[in-house]
């Protein structure tokens, strides 16, 4: 049992914690990351060893072999990363990972290694929600230029994930409420359904970022159907009811048009030859605009053009609701390029702040996890010994039904 680690009530002025030097660990899905950042704002370090070259064949995360490559990788990682940082482990301060929500045999090795460390270091740990996390990712980064009172309305927009919080930082500590999420699948997961659909790569969003500025936006009418859950009342949201998202009619919707438009045969051949390369450039040249035809490539553009203008369309409108005082949109969907540009467009028509991640801090990382963990070891709000993975954990209090 972990007996000596400091836990909630304590404060940081119990532990020494002045320094503010968090190292951070994540390995809710298939990325193992550790990093070391100060005070909340300063990555010193940030390393990321990504599992997508395993998991590529099955054109998805497989989690046992996940929690495998994780157990292989953390050590190294971890090591990788106060190398970087020029900093050794008596230096830190605390050691934060992520509690959840993912999977959950990944998530209890970074808790496991997290926790065996603390005791062994005698440091405060911090559990960490990975969705406040992506947060943290924009706050990390941007917080000097997005308004520091009043709420801000954030889109963890990622694989796993479609949420819309108000967020607001008040006596110290950040406060959530969940006020919009999608009732199928998430908006990166739609973007890798799709990609393994047509014979793209794994994971889909890059590859469609990268191929739908070379098609036609306008040249597939997608719309999305109008939900109309309990909440909705007659289609129409009742006002406390949460913004609904939708993404798994989009993806029958391209299947659909595949098989209407005769182009199965090509693609069954296409994902043959990605399934047989081994090295990433003979991918991209399989996969480069100039190979593919103009079908799949205005298909491409107008899957995305309508998932962008669905995430927009209800971003803008909760920021309405709400009365947001800026936008901050985060999670691996927030680097895809046409995303930033509308959303960028669309907030400064309203002259509401917009902050992006990093690239490097869009997808999952352990940096944002450090840094979501600098108010919490500030408040002296530390993990109990009995700490474990919740798969599940949601963040904040949820808006409430009518
Ligand atoms: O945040 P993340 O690394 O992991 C989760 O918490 O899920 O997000 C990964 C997701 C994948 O679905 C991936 O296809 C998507 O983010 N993604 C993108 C882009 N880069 C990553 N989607 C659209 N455009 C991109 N440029
Ligand atoms: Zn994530």
């Amino acid at each position: 049992m972990v007996n000596n680690v400091p836990h909630t009530g304590s404060g940081p002025a119990a532990t020494g914690a002045v320094g503010g030097l968090i190292l951070g660990i994540e390995s809710s899905c298939d990325e193992t990351a550790a990093a070391v950042v100060e005070r909340g704002t300063r990555q010193l370090s940030n390393v990321v060893a990504s599992q997508i070259a395993i998991h590529s064949p099955y054109g998805g995360v497989v989690p046992e072999l996940a929690s495998r490559e994780h157990l292989r990788a953390i050590v190294p990682v971890v090591d990788a990363a106060l190398r970087e940082a020029n900093t050794t482990f008596s230096d830190l301060d605390a050691i934060a990972v992520t509690e959840g929500p993912g999977l959950a045999g990944a998530l209890l090795v970074g808790i496991g290694y997290a926790k065996a460390l603390a005791y062994a270091l005698s440091k405060p740990l911090i559990a960490v929600n990975h969705l406040e996390g992506h947060i943290h990712a924009v706050l990390l980064e941007h917080a000097a230029s997005l308004p520091a009172t009043g709420p801000l309305l954030a889109l963890v927009v990622s694989g796993g994930h479609t949420h819309l919080y108000l967020a607001e930082h008040r006596d110290n500590t950040w406060h959530y409420r969940n006020v919009g999420h999608t009732v199928d699948d998430a908006a990166g997961e739609a973007f890798d359904k799709v990609a393994k659909l047509l014979g793209l790569g794994y994971p889909g969003g890059p590859w469609i970022d990268h191929l739908a500025t070379h098609g036609n936006p306008d040249a597939v009418p997608f719309s999305f159907a109008q939900i109309k859950p309990k909440v909705h009342r007659g289609g129409q949201r009742t006002s406390d009811a949460p913004f609904l998202f939708s993404f798994s009619g989009i993806k029958t919707a391209v299947l659909r048009y595949v098989e209407t438009h005769a182009m199965a045969a090509s693609i069954a051949i296409r994902r043959q030859q990605i399934t047989a390369t081994t090295k990433p450039a003979d991918a991209l040249a399989l996969l480069a605009p100039q190979t593919l035809d103009q079908q799949t490539l205005d298909l491409l553009a107008s899957f995305q053009r309508a998932v962008v203008d669905d995430l927009r369309r209800k971003t803008f409108a909760a920021a309405e609701h709400y009365g947001a005082h800026g936008l901050l949109i985060s999670g691996g969907v927030a680097a895809n390029r046409e995303l930033r540009t509308r959303f960028t467009r669309a907030a400064g028509e309203r002259g509401l702040p917009i902050a992006f991640p990093a690239l490097s801090l869009a997808t999952d990382n352990a940096a944002m996890i450090a840094a979501a963990a600098w108010p919490k070891l500030l408040a002296g709000d530390f993990a109990p010994p009995s700490l474990s993975a919740r798969a599940s954990l949601p963040l904040g209090a949820e808006t409430a039904l009518p």
